[in-house]
């Protein structure tokens, strides 16, 4: 099954957005497996986004995540990946469209809110990163028909 990790990012988690972004996952038809608060170590948030090592913004973007608590959620089901990177929108939310959770909640990239796993296997590996053993619960969704036939 396709899974992806979504992250509330310190921001999110200070301007009580929490509840929010996770109801419009909730909302989709998206099945939650993952849920936590956590402080993200520094080696952590580096192993997260080592693709991004050599950008200049690195150093503020390692700052940034774990400047407070993210809320991290592994999230599970047809098309997930790329469904949830449009909930999301783009990386700009000043170019992120409205009825996106960058373009409703946001106005900067350095402060865009949250994060979502770019590529199936991206989705697989952050979830085994970011979460341990026991953390990811499987269950069926009372409502599963009334969302897929
Ligand atoms: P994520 O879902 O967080 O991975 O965002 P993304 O996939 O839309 O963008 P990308 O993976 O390219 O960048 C990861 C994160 O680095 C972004 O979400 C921003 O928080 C941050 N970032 C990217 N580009 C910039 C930039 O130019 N300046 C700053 N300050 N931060 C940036
Ligand atoms: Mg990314």
């Amino acid at each position: 099954v396709e899974e992806t990790y979504i992250m509330v990012k310190p921001d999110g988690v200070q301007r009580g957005l929490v509840g929010e972004i996770i109801s419009r996952f909730e909302k989709k038809g998206f099945k939650l497996t993952g849920l936590k608060l956590f402080q993200c170590p520094k080696e952590l948030a580096e192993e997260h986004y080592k693709d991004l090592k050599a950008r200049p913004f690195f150093p503020k973007l390692i700052n940034y995540i774990t400047s407070g608590p993210v809320v991290c959620m592994a999230w599970e089901g047809v098309g997930v990946v790329a469904s949830a990177r449009k909930l999301i929108g783009s990386t700009d939310p000043l170019q992120a469209e409205p009825g996106t959770i960058r373009g409703d909640l946001a106005v900067q990239t350095g402060r865009n809110v949250v994060h979502g796993s770019d590529s199936p296997e991206n989705g697989k590996r952050e979830i085994a990163l970011w979460f341990k053993e026991g953390e990811i619960c499987q269950w069926t969704p009372a409502l599963a028909s009334w969302f897929r036939e």
